[in-house]
């Protein structure tokens, strides 16, 4: 039978399900007893899977008779070029089941591609047109029939706004379409609202707030860029105070509101207790348990938007229509390759600066066949996308210096995957400890250089190449250490010394 009831949930955390992840709900619950009523937790689909990848499922499972769990999958898409497949959606299915789910909420976007998930989450969201409302409205009914548990619609973080629809309209629209009710997250609003240069309250009125069941607030940060303001949705970051107030706004307007989900991943616990504190004067009164109706059947019809397009904007790979926000394109691009940058390094850091350095040089990589292949199906991860691409431009650029020091890194992530320790000893043709002293000292010196001056000089980076070119041919004797998603190359002796590394 197919259930569409919505309980009473009271105010929430959100966790990635890692132990190690700050706050960690238990401890704090454990601390201040009733500071929070249910944990909402994203992981993979796959309940199997969940459990052997995120170190706090155990934890979770084992105490959710008194503290009940929502899931918030972020590999689910509600847009893009492909629908979930039938497989994924059943295993969804079953996740859902076994933790008692009452519901599961997912930002209406394209999240993954071929088991490849945007780097950083950063995921597409829909141009704001009446197409994509019917391909969204065609995702969201799509998964909804494969679910025993009401699927709410979360509005996506925008940045740069496609389409000339507002958010809310666009959400409202999406809601009447399919019949599923709606998950606010301020932030996301606030930074639709923010990119468009609107009043953070702007749109609420006519907007369905009989449909919200569940709000999002979390933190994030503000950037200018001339006259334009853009809003980064980034949960470690402190909540902004516009945010808290556009979140008391809407709180008070939402007659079925059955859930508050503080998402305040990365904060430390002692800030996390008084979020709560203040979340929960917001917080209605309990309400009954409610049904969700009216849910109306999957259309199918081709897609109608081009998401593969949209891919290609967003990664630099096409030449901004001249209609479209510049500012706004120019912004985001540069919130991706802050992300891919930050993602490379941890495994090919030394390669991804002299090869991909500056701006320009990376986004030939953001744009590449190689990196949207990736999200085809081809190559594990990023850093094998990130790979054949070198491998090509070394074909086509020779540069030995640059081989040398891609073919260590390539060798040094091979030996960290077979350290069953996570920690293995080698010994490299060529010493790169220059290399390496050179990487660091050159970015503390443009660091603090920008924070006062706001430039990075690329330029400064040749330092690097000139240490690569003279690197000595000579046994360097090294210890490979594998931490989280990093693999790291550490001189041997110095590892000893500080007591990283025995024998
Ligand atoms: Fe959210």
């Amino acid at each position: 039978m197919v259930s569409r009831t919505l309980p009473w949930m009271g105010l929430g955390i959100s966790t990635n399900a890692s132990a190690s992840a700050r706050p960690n709900p238990y401890r704090l619950l454990d601390r201040r007893p009733g500071i929070f009523d249910y944990v909402e937790y994203s992981a993979p689909l796959e309940i199997e899977r969940a459990r052997r990848e995120a170190s706090l499922f155990e934890t979770m499972w084992n105490r959710r008779a008194d503290v009940p769990l929502l899931f918030h999958p972020v590999h689910l898409n509600l847009y893009g070029p492909e629908l979930e497949r039938e497989e994924d959606l059943a295993a969804l299915s079953r996740h859902l089941r076994e933790i008692g789910s009452p519901w599961v909420s997912n930002d209406v976007a394209w999240w993954h591609s071929a088991g490849r998930a945007f780097a950083g989450y950063l995921y597409l969201a829909p141009p704001l047109t009446k197409e994509a409302i019917g391909d969204c409205a065609r995702h969201a009914l799509h998964v909804q029939s494969a679910i025993e548990v009401p699927l709410l619609l979360e509005n996506p973080a925008i940045v740069s706004v496609r389409g000339p629809l507002h958010v809310l309209d666009f959400m409202a629209e999406l809601h009447a379409k399919t019949g599923l009710d709606l998950l606010v997250d301020v932030g996301h609003l606030f930074s639709h609202q923010l990119s468009r240069g609107l009043d953070p309250a702007s749109g609420l009125d006519g907007f369905p707030f009989e449909a919200v069941v569940e709000i999002h607030i979390a933190g994030g940060v503000i950037a200018e860029r001339g006259t334009r303001r853009f809003y980064v949705d980034d949960h470690p970051q402190p909540i902004r105070e516009e945010v808290l107030e556009l979140f008391e706004r809407i709180a008070t307007r939402c007659p079925r509101l059955r859930a508050i989900t503080y998402e305040g991943d990365g904060h430390p616990e002692h800030l996390a207790e008084d979020m709560l504190a203040r979340l929960r004067r917001s917080l209605p009164e309990r309400g009954e348990t409610v049904m969700q109706d009216n849910l109306h059947r999957a259309a199918v019809h081709e897609a109608k938007t081009d998401a593969w397009a949209l891919f290609d904007l967003a990664y630099g790979g096409q030449v901004p229509d001249p209609a479209l926000d510049q500012e706004a394109e120019t912004f985001e691009l540069d919130l991706r390759l802050a992300v891919l940058a930050e993602r490379l390094d941890r495994r090919l850091p030394l390669t991804r600066v002299l090869v991909s350095g500056t701006r320009e040089a990376l986004v030939a990589f953001s744009r590449s066949e190689e990196h949207k292949e990736g999200f085809r199906g081809l190559g594990r991860d990023l850093s094998e996308s990130y790979k054949r691409f070198v491998r090509r431009r070394l074909r086509e650029e020779p540069d030995d210096s640059i081989a040398a020091v891609f073919a260590i890194e390539s060798w040094a992530n091979e030996i960290a995957s077979h350290a069953s320790s996570g920690i293995a000893a080698a010994r490299l043709p060529r010493d790169l400890r220059e290399v390496q002293h050179a990487r660091r000292s050159i970015e503390r010196h443009l660091a603090s250089f920008a924070r006062i001056s706001g430039l990075w000089d690329h330029q400064a980076l040749s330092s690097i190449a000139q240490a690569a070119r003279r690197a000595p041919e000579r046994d360097w004797e090294v210890v490979v250490r594998v931490r989280g998603e990093s693999v790291e190359i550490f001189d041997r002796e110095e590892a000893i010394a500080s007591g990283l590394f025995s024998s």
